[in-house]
């Protein structure tokens, strides 16, 4: 049957369940694009801004926690939060259907380091929001002070170590999210060649992610002595 040219009336063409399969697959797509547009790109570019910490207050400062004005901090707000409050929600319902493998391979190993990753980044960006963010901006009526992170970094053990393994998790979660969403996510990488190539990218994106988000914690961890 021919379709109508014009989107002005509803397609009665489509049987309800079809239509119910085409939802659910964009939802599905949707929670996994967010997660790396603009989500991925802001939390890279989010762990590359600490390395200002290691030039000191100033340019941290201005680096992380400035905003020219109130309309870039609501499109940060926007751009960050809503893609992130989609995509934990997309993550529950996997993390809700994960099952057990008897394969015993590398593959069941990021699968379900996968999983270990977003529960641990769970608990931390719970965490962090409110400690970094929440908490200074909206309670105490100024952003995070670099004296206040530097010093805590330095002097109280649980958050170094939380700090340590939230940056763990996140460069290992998005690294192995490249790879997924390019290869079963999206079929951007389809041949044997084409999914190894990724694996190699993966590997690079989560080496050079830890790096940057250790240095800056190392950074922190020494301005705050
Ligand atoms: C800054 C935070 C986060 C970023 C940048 C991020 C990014 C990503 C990316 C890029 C993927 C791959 C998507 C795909 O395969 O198409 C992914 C997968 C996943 N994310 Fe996140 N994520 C974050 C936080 C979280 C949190 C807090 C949870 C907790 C619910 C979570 C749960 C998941 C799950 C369960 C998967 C695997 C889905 C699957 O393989 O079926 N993520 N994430």
């Amino acid at each position: 049957m021919a379709l109508p040219l014009t989107t002005d009336q509803p397609d009665r063409s489509v049987a309800p369940a079809e239509r119910t399969v085409a939802r659910n697959f964009l939802l599905a797509r949707l929670g996994s694009f967010l997660a790396f547009f603009p989500l991925g790109i802001w939390t890279a570019n989010h762990l590359w801004n600490q390395l200002a910490a290691f030039a000191g207050a100033r340019p941290w400062e201005e680096s992380v926690t400035a905003h020219s004005n109130p309309a870039t901090a609501a499109l940060t707000f926007t751009v960050v939060m809503v893609p992130l409050v989609w995509h934990v929600g997309w993550g529950m319902v996997r993390l809700a259907k994960t099952r057990t493998s008897t394969v015993g391979n590398v593959s069941n190993l990021r699968y379900w380091l996968q999983r270990a990753s977003a529960i641990g980044l769970l608990a931390f960006l719970g965490a962090h929001l409110w400690l970094a963010w929440i908490q200074p901006r909206f309670v105490l009526g100024r952003p995070e002070p670099f004296s206040d992170i530097a010093r805590e970094m330095h002097h109280h053990t649980p958050t170094l170590i939380v700090y340590i393994l939230g940056v763990l998790a996140i460069a290992y979660h998005l690294a192995n999210g490249l790879w997924s969403f390019a290869t079963m996510g999206w079929g951007i990488a389809v041949s044997k060649s084409a999914q190894a190539w990724f694996e190699r990218l993966a590997l690079l994106v989560f080496l050079v992610l830890l790096a940057i988000g250790w240095a800056s914690v190392y950074a922190l961890y020494r301005a705050g002595a």
